[in-house]
């Protein structure tokens, strides 16, 4: 595992960095990595990729870490949102756009009915690895290698397809800039103004035709005329902050692009702001912890109802010894069966071992199913029932519900069951194109933001 990131001799802090990190991965096998046949192209690819400028830079990431550490003590509310698995060819600027207006649409309801500030990041620039359940899939008689998401090989069903390429980790950030620049333009060029923002929901309320968001729509109208009346400085809401972050899971692509803050002297993921731990990923001695833990970005871990106690507490130990606000969110993916059970005990062992965590709720992972029809979805109810859940356990154990994570798109796909435009399992085949798992389309996003503002503002 040994990979050659630098010179021999070199007193450069990148290099530096990178050998130690190329040491660790050679103690420590990382789960859910793909077996690259060619491994000189390999090297190549991961030379490149830390020859490469960062994506993000380090000032950022604290910028970030500050915000997170907010919505800790419950001064913000983090909305986290995106694809299950962006791919290649859906980084278009439309899709881009539509990703970023959803998310902007869904902030602006969020922000009103939690009365604080709420911090934007996109699931997107850069989550284009997926960790599976089984290393290849068998369709009848052929046997290939598994889908690991566009930044290792392809959806399609052939060899060549299905063949793991490292070049594609390399075509992954090249990709990344491209999304990351889209976003860097749209939220700072004036088409995140709040007025167009609210304009937009407006839209979406007069076409939802549902009492309950005309209501809140109206009282948001109000409060924007009431600012506007007041003198409020509208210029300061043309532009907005919104993060990046991915599942930190191809260690071959985020090892290379960590790099060492030449201000503060420390190593930094310059993939994404904010990177994630999965669930299947997250064992405390395996190479994913290892490797969150030697960065100082905001870092997050998903956590299932499988969760030991005594595990959980050894993670935090390990990815947030200071126990400093905003260092680690616990991502919870509990299933709306299981959440007002199976929560309760993991808030209360953090909050025993002295844990200052951001509570994040991904309502998505833990209501997957496969329909009638074949297809792997969720529904709207289940989605907006775990949410609910996850509200009534930390108002009753006096913690903070400090954000959502969500799969969604700005596109009108068929992928989830339910919402007021009650999709239904006949009718998933329609625009069913997830290359993962199934997102909310952009009308269920709203709604489940709308549904949301109301438990935030009960709280
Ligand atoms: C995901 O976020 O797409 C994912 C695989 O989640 P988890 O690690 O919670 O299963
Ligand atoms: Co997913």
């Amino acid at each position: 595992m040994g990979r050659n990131y630098a010179r021999p001799v070199s007193t450069n802090p990148n290099d530096l960095l990178h050998e130690q990190l190329a040491a660790a991965a050679a103690q420590n096998p990382a789960a859910q990595q793909p077996t690259w046949p060619d491994a000189s192209a390999l090297d190549r690819a991961v030379r490149d990729l830390a020859s490469y400028p960062p994506l993000v830079f380090a000032g950022e990431c604290d910028v970030m870490r500050d915000r997170m550490a907010a919505a800790a003590r419950g001064e913000a509310f983090v909305l986290m949102g995106g694809d299950c698995a962006e791919t290649f060819a859906g980084a278009t600027a439309n899709n881009i756009r539509d990703r970023i207006k959803t998310v902007l649409q869904m902030a602006a309801v969020l922000t009103y009915g939690a009365s604080v500030p709420v911090v934007k990041v996109g699931r997107m620039a850069g989550q284009f690895g997926k960790p599976r359940s089984a290393d290849v899939e068998t369709r009848g008689e052929v046997t290939l290698p598994a889908y690991r998401g566009d930044m290792v090989n392809d959806l399609e069903f052939t060899p060549e397809s299905r063949n793991p390429d490292p070049q594609r980790l390399v075509e992954a950030y090249h990709r990344s800039a491209a999304t990351l620049n889209l976003v860097r333009a749209f939220t700072t060029g004036g088409f995140a103004d709040l007025r167009h923002v609210h304009d937009w929901n407006k839209g979406f309320v007069s076409s939802s035709a549902n009492v309950r968001y005309e209501r809140l729509a109206h009282d948001i109208d109000k409060a924007m005329k009431f600012m506007a009346a007041c003198g409020a400085d509208f210029d300061a809401m043309r532009t907005t902050e919104f993060f990046a972050a991915h599942e930190a899971l191809l260690l071959d692509y985020e090892r290379p692009l960590t790099r060492i803050d030449s201000r503060s002297g420390l190593p930094y993921a310059t993939s994404a702001h904010f990177v994630w731990v999965g669930e299947r990923t997250r064992e405390v001695s395996g190479a994913h912890v290892d490797f969150v833990s030697r960065i100082h970005n905001p870092i997050g871990v998903k956590l299932s109802p499988k969760t030991d106690l005594d595990d959980l507490a050894r993670i935090l130990d390990r990815l947030d010894p200071q126990r400093e606000a905003g260092r680690l969110s616990f991502i919870t993916r509990m299933g709306a069966a299981r959440v007002r059970d199976a929560l309760g005990p993991l808030v209360e062992r953090v909050r025993a071992e002295g844990g200052v965590v951001t509570w994040i709720c991904d309502p998505m992972h833990g209501n997957t199913f496969e329909s009638n029809g074949g297809y792997k979805t969720r529904n709207f109810d289940d989605i907006v029932e775990e949410v609910h859940g996850f509200f009534d356990v930390h108002h009753e154990l006096g913690t903070v519900p400090g954000g959502l994570h969500v799969e969604l798109t700005g596109n009108d796909v068929t992928e989830c069951i339910g919402g007021s435009h009650n999709i239904l399992d006949t009718d998933l085949e329609k625009r069913y194109e997830t290359a993962c798992d199934p997102r909310l389309n952009h009308q269920q996003s709203l709604e489940l933001a709308f549904l949301v503002a109301e438990m935030l503002g009960r709280e």
